[in-house]
Formats: structure tokens, C-alpha cells, sequence
């Protein structure tokens, strides 16, 4: 599996700068005050002020700081170091305390010592990571007893869908054989033209059975699961339409496709 870590994380670190200067990040705004995070999660995850809140796969640390803002004593944590870089000078710009940790997430207990109140991890996660059981073991690892896991992610379903087509059509499997999808990285959901050709993506499709049953086995006792029809990110452009709270619909066979899942469970 190194291998394919090590590929994801060269993908993911020529990603970084173009990320920290995209509309999609808007970092300029989110320095004069506009919220990084969106409602599903603030309100599903509630007050975080004086908790110590540890946010697995931070990127460049706009939503941990967004968490900080909040009052949350945070721990960043992401394998990319130019990430890793770029959160703590994003910290320091905009005089923000937070600890950022470079670390692959299977390997953060030989890299972070403690325990939290809140681990926190969103959007465009899991499917980089090849052992979904060594994640669950690794979040159960770094809560308190009492503490809490929330994930709000794009739902496994809309990732068998072909993201180039026209209407929604199927293209990849759900279920997760073990062996990962590769692809060739056609630029990013902030930098569409990036590293165009450059690159080879490495992923997995975790089914919500897989998910659950992982932080289950681990020892976490499950709050709730929720399913959306609708997305806090447009993850098919061309197909959606952002609706007036925004969050984006599919303009066709709205509410029939599951596009985000969220998750909140207890040590
Ligand atoms: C889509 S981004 C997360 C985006 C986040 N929701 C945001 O908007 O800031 C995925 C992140 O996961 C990180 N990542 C991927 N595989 C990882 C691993 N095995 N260990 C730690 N971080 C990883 C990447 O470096 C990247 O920053």
C-alpha cells in the first residue's frame, strides 16, 4: 500500500498552492471573517468552544482554523507537508493558535502523542485511505472516553458515477475489493486544469456499510447516520444547481441519489 500512499501524497502536495490561491478556497475572504465551514457541520457537530478538536486530512487548515475561530483548541493533521506548511502559515497570517501534524492518518499514534474531546474530519476523505478499519482504530485511538467522531463526507454512492458524463451514469464499483481505483489526476475540484496528465490518483470506495461497521468493530457507539440528497459542494458541476441555502441539487432525478452522508458517534 506504501505505494500508493506515497504517489497520493506527491499528487496531493503539487496540489497545495494552486488550492491556497483558488476561488473554490477563497482564502482572502476567509482572512477578513467568512465562514470556511459549511452549516451541516457547525450545527451538526455544535459547540466546540474550550474542546480540544483533532481534524484528520486538514489540507491547508482553513476549516481547522474555522474550527480555532470557534473557540476549539485544534490539532491539524495531513500527510501532505506543503499542506502542513501552508496551515501553519495560514495560522501565523492570520494570528490563529493550532498544532499541525504531517502524518499519514494510518500511522498518528507513532506521530502525536494525547487525546481530544473531538476528532473531526470532512469532504473528500475517505477514499484515500486504503484500511477504512485502521481509520476507525485510529479515531477511537485519539478520543477521549466521551469523546466525539463527526464526519460529514460525499455519500459512496456518487463516487460510481463517471464525473465526465453528461447525465449520471455508472461507471465504477461501489464495493471496495481491496485493490484501488487508479486514475489518471485530471486537475482538482479547486484547479480544474492542474497537473493535468501529470499524475496518477490511487482511491478507494468505502461502502456506508464498510464505514459504519468500522467505527463500530473499533468501539464507537453511533449517535446517528444521515443521508442527503443534495451536497454541501457541487461534486458534478454540470449536473447541479445550487439551491438557496447553498447546498447543490441535481437538476435531474433530484432526491433520488444519495450525494452526502453525515456521521456522529461516541467513545
Ligand atoms: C479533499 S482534501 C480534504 C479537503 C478538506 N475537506 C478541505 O477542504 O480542506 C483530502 C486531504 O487528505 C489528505 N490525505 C490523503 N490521504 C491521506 C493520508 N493517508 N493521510 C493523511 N492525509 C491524507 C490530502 O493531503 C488532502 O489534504
Amino acid at each position: 500500500m506504501k505505494r500508493f500512499t506515497d504517489a497520493n501524497r506527491t499528487l496531493w502536495d503539487a496540489r497545495v498552492e494552486a488550492h491556497v490561491r483558488s476561488e473554490f478556497y477563497d482564502v482572502e475572504s476567509f482572512k477578513a471573517g467568512a465562514a470556511a465551514l459549511k452549516p451541516l457541520e457547525t450545527e451538526e457537530l455544535g459547540d466546540v468552544n474550550g474542546k480540544s478538536l483533532l481534524h484528520l486530512q486538514c489540507h491547508f487548515g482553513q476549516d481547522s482554523l474555522d474550527w480555532a475561530r470557534r473557540g476549539a483548541r485544534v490539532t491539524g493533521v495531513d500527510f501532505s507537508s506543503k499542506a502542513i506548511a501552508a496551515a501553519r502559515s495560514l495560522a501565523a497570517e492570520i494570528d490563529l493558535p493550532a498544532t499541525f501534524v504531517e502524518s499519514d492518518i494510518a500511522a498518528l499514534p507513532d506521530n502525536l502523542d494525547g487525546a481530544f474531546d473531538i476528532v473531526f474530519t470532512s469532504y473528500g476523505v475517505v477514499m484515500w485511505l486504503a484500511d477504512i478499519r485502521r481509520w476507525a482504530e485510529v479515531i477511537h485511538h485519539f478520543l477521549k472516553p466521551g469523546g466525539t467522531f463527526y464526519i460529514a463526507e460525499f455519500h459512496p454512492v456518487s463516487w460510481i458515477f463517471d464525473e465526465q458524463a453528461e447525465r449520471l451514469e455508472v461507471k465504477y464499483p461501489y464495493f471496495n475489493s481491496g485493490e484501488p481505483l487508479s486514475l489518471p489526476a485530471t486537475g482538482s475540484y479547486a484547479d480544474p486544469d492542474g497537473n493535468s496528465g501529470t499524475f496518477t490518483e490511487y482511491s478507494w470506495c468505502h461502502s456506508l456499510a464498510d464505514i459504519v461497521t468500522a467505527l463500530i468493530d473499533a468501539g464507537l457507539k453511533l449517535e446517528f447516520v444521515h443521508e442527503f440528497p443534495y451536497a454541501s459542494y457541487p461534486q458534478f458541476p454540470d449536473l447541479m444547481e445550487r439551491q438557496e441555502n447553498g447546498t447543490y441539487r441535481l437538476k435531474d432525478g433530484d432526491g433520488s441519489v444519495p450525494l452526502m452522508f453525515s456521521i456522529r458517534a461516541k467513545k
